[in-house]
């Protein structure tokens, strides 16, 4: 199977992060999904943000927790990356899964709830998911592992994965341990053991954030499940690269007649 390509927060290298500017780019770039990050309003409404706290990409200071979803949709979560996307909004969940809907991506619902721990955020992302039919090509994903036990009561057979940044000694039994379906790593974790392990226990393996053309190839050439990049043109372009046999296609050196 070939590594599935997911655009990291959209394509997120070209457009502001987590807009639909950026998950739109990434649907033209023909990435196979997307990834999101997915916190809680004041009035319990899922949006699409990576911080707890607006500051970093939006004009507005403070946290999402404390907003409404009116006053949050007041904000300007453009601007901040460049001039172009000035007065682009943040996007509620709801809206990328109608936009989604139609169109064959997968997609990866981070819950950012390892700082804040919202309350209800499984359920209510979990039954909005349901609703549009779409809980076959969604993996809910957590740096919680109380999060993901939590999904998992929920529903055993939804597609989970447990984040992590760290080289922990027992990785692949901790995630078979709180019920994950699959495991989310930082790329300096990824090892060839790792990923022998993971294909041994039917674990689904995805990687982030691979941006560089030389660490792509290396998750193509294990057999990583996924890699989330900011950049999934560039994803692509070295995927192609890479013929049946594994090998990477060099450039014949020039010769003189
Ligand atoms: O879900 C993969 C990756 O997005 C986790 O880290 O900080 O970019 O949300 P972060
Ligand atoms: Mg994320």
């Amino acid at each position: 199977m070939k590594t599935k390509i997911i655009a990291h927060r959209g394509a997120s290298r070209y457009a502001p992060e987590n807009t639909m500017p950026a998950f739109q780019l990434a649907n033209e770039m023909k990435a196979n999904g997307i990834e999101t990050d997915v916190q809680l309003t004041k009035d319990n409404i899922p949006v699409l943000i990576h911080d707890e706290n607006v500051r970093r990409t939006t004009n507005g200071t403070g946290f999402v927790q404390d907003y409404t979803l009116q006053e949050l949709e007041q904000l300007d979560a453009g601007a901040w990356f460049s001039e172009t996307y000035a007065n682009t909004p943040i996007v509620t969940l709801k809206k990328l899964l109608e936009w989604i809907s139609p169109q064959s991506l997968q997609l990866n619902l981070e819950f950012k709830n390892n700082i804040i721990d919202y309350k209800h955020l499984e359920n209510i992302v979990y039954e909005m998911v349901k609703e549009y039919g779409l809980l076959e090509r969604t993996v809910f994903s957590s740096f919680n592992d109380r999060s993901i036990k939590r999904m998992q009561r929920i529903d055993p057979n939804a597609q989970t994965a447990f984040l992590t940044s760290n080289k922990m000694r027992g990785l692949t039994s901790f995630v078979q341990s709180i019920g994950a379906s699959g495991v989310h790593v930082k790329y300096r974790v990824l090892t060839p053991q790792l990923v022998e392990e993971c294909q041994a226990k039917n674990i689904d393996l995805r990687v982030y954030t691979v941006n560089r053309p030389a660490h792509m190839v290396r998750c193509y050439k294990l057999g990583c499940t996924a890699i989330f990049t900011d950049v999934p043109d560039i994803a692509r372009k070295q995927r192609e690269s890479i013929p049946a046999d594994g090998r990477v296609k060099r450039k014949l050196p020039f010769r003189r007649m």
